[in-house]
């Protein structure tokens, strides 16, 4: 899979590309990630990607020039089977878009910055929008870098134990139950009797047991989404 990432401040993704299993993922080649900065697609001796919006009010909005010269330079290479907005107006992320775009051949991600972007930019280039969430960060960086950390961890071999992630949260819309690891008592606390008795019977049970309870009791929405195709 190959992600393009076309924003106006690229270190932001520096530490986050490189380190634990995204950093190693990329290391061996399960995903080619590339950066732009759009300063690069500038013309200016400031290298301008934002202005002011028309029609006056507060804000700034990023220029379409650097993105559209950006993605000319992308196509002119190969197609894209999704252009990605990051936007609080997008659509809201779930673990079943991960699934879908971890299934696609080539990403590009434009983050959002300031109070938008260009609407021609939306209107001409981007193919899906996405908000990671009901809140609003100071721009789309870290909501891009959701989407790609979602999406790379289930690229094959990239977690090590593919068992692991088929029990994640959400992948069958239910909370993953807790768990525990050494010692088996600690500052008076004991491991549940269950797990210390090689029973993996009663050991799964257990744990269907506490998805269900933990799902219940704190995303009851997620029940109603049972069932519910990806
Ligand atoms: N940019 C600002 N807030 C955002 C959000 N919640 N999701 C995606 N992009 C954003």
């Amino acid at each position: 899979m190959r992600i393009d990432i076309l924003t106006g401040f690229p270190g932001l993704f520096q530490g986050p590309l490189t380190e634990s299993i995204i950093g190693r993922a990329v290391r061996n080649g399960k995903v080619e990630i590339h950066l732009h900065d759009l300063r690069d697609y500038t013309h200016d001796r400031h290298r301008t990607i934002d202005d002011t919006p028309y029609g006056g009010g507060a804000g700034m909005i990023l220029k379409p020039e650097p993105i559209f010269e950006c993605m000319d330079a992308l196509f002119a290479e190969r197609s894209y089977d999704e252009v990605i907005l990051t936007t609080p107006a997008g659509l809201r992320y779930t673990q079943d878009e991960a699934k879908r775009l971890s299934l696609l051949n080539a990403v590009a991600i434009i983050c959002g910055r300031y109070k938008g972007v260009d609407e021609r930019v939306r209107e001409a280039l981007v193919t899906r929008e996405i908000s990671i969430g009901d809140y609003v960060l100071t721009g789309g960086e870290l909501a891009g870098m959701v989407i790609i950390d979602t999406v790379v961890r289930l690229l094959p071999g990239v977690v090590g134990d593919g068992e692991s992630i088929l029990s994640d949260s959400f992948m069958e819309n239910e909370l993953d139950c807790g768990y525990y690891t050494r010692p088996a008592e600690y500052r008076g606390m004991k491991v549940p009797e269950v797990l210390l008795s090689g029973n993996h019977a009663e050991i799964a049970r257990w744990r269907a047991a506490q998805s269900a309870r933990r799902t219940l009791e704190r995303r009851p929405d997620l029940f109603g989404e049972r069932g519910k195709t990806t």
